[in-house]
């Protein structure tokens, strides 16, 4: 079916440039980006949007890394969007992620790892309504 998925470009891959290079990633890949803002987020709404992982060791760093430069966040749209965007994003960790994937080619370490990808249909509603508004998604 037809889906929507939440992305988003973190600031390791703003920072050095590579909002064009990652689009064409997914463009290739068949996903339509629908809808697409660069904004500045906060620490405290990088921490609303990363809610799930408040407990984890690695949430201050994650937060304080997602408040640090601009982000690009954007919906894709395609045929199985959200698994399709997970295949096009890699494993999380670079060092697993398989060739040709975005995180292969461009992220920096776990943390800093150039892109993020809504995981499941529930998620990607709430993820997709966090940042945008209905009259924002155009396909
Ligand atoms: P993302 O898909 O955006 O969802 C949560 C993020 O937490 C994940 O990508 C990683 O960038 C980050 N993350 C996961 N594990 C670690 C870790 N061990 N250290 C730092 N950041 C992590």
């Amino acid at each position: 079916a037809t889906e929507r998925t939440l992305s988003i470009i973190k600031p390791d891959a703003t920072n050095r440039n590579l909002t064009g290079k990652i689009n064409a990633k997914f463009e290739e890949a068949g996903l339509r980006i629908v809808a697409q803002k660069r904004i500045q987020l906060t620490k405290a709404q990088a921490g609303q949007f990363y809610a799930v992982h408040a407990e984890r060791p690695f949430f201050d760093e994650l937060t304080d890394f997602m408040a640090s430069a601009p982000v690009v966040v954007q919906v894709l749209e395609g045929e199985g969007a959200i698994a399709k965007n997970r295949e096009v994003m890699g494993a999380t960790n670079p060092a697993d992620a398989a060739p040709g994937t975005i995180r292969a080619e461009f992220a920096e370490s776990v943390g800093e790892n150039s892109v993020h990808g809504s995981d499941a249909p529930d998620t990607a509603a709430e993820e997709i309504a966090f940042f945008f508004s209905g009259l924002e998604l155009v396909g």
